[in-house]
């Protein structure tokens, strides 16, 4: 399998982004904002958002797998990497690549809740709105996806094509 179709090129997503950073930006109302960003597909994408949000930002990190290397989630969502993680009276804004089943999101907006935040949104790059398992609120993002499995920007098949700069459907993965 390899990537094939540009759904988004670089620069449809670097508008996109400035925009989002803008909502995020005008809501956050000068109060300071806790970046949670969800390892490993994240991290592109914060590293573009966070260019646009000034200094008033924090950024933490979780990780979270459910994956084991295929196309599809297992349902089953481990989370790690947030031992130090103290997110009592922040403003949380959750930050992840992709939405899918919804799994992943509610398992971390299920451990921050329980941290006794002071709000929780939520973010993500891409919508792929037709295989949600789980009701999810999503406050701001950037595009809806088909259901097709997307690489790029980020995102990832077995590791591979995170580095791409555009997102791009994953030839023969849905055929
Ligand atoms: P969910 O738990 O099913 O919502 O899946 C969310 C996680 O699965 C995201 O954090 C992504 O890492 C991964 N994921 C879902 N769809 C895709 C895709 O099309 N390409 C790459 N990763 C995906
Ligand atoms: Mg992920």
């Amino acid at each position: 399998m390899k990537p094939g179709d540009v759904l988004f090129t670089a620069d449809q997503i670097a508008r996109r982004v400035a925009e989002l950073a803008a909502e995020i930006r005008r809501d956050a109302a000068e109060r300071p904002l806790t970046i949670l960003a969800i390892l490993h597909g994240s991290v592109v994408f914060l590293a573009d958002l966070l260019k646009h949000l000034g200094s008033a930002v924090h950024v933490e990190l979780i990780e979270a797998s459910s994956y084991r290397g295929g196309t599809a989630s297992s349902g089953q969502v481990i989370l790690s990497r947030y031992g130090q993680l103290d997110l009592a009276g922040r403003d949380v804004l959750i930050l992840d690549d992709i939405v899918d089943t919804g799994h992943t999101l509610a398992a971390v907006r299920k451990t921050v809740e329980a941290m006794g935040p002071r709000s929780v949104r939520t973010c993500v790059l891409l919508d792929k709105p037709s295989r949600r398992k789980v009701a999810m609120d999503i406050d701001y993002c950037g595009f809806e996806v088909p259901d097709v499995f997307v690489v790029g920007y980020g995102l990832d098949y077995a590791g591979r094509y995170r580095d791409l700069p555009h997102v791009a459907r994953l030839e023969g993965a849905d055929d």
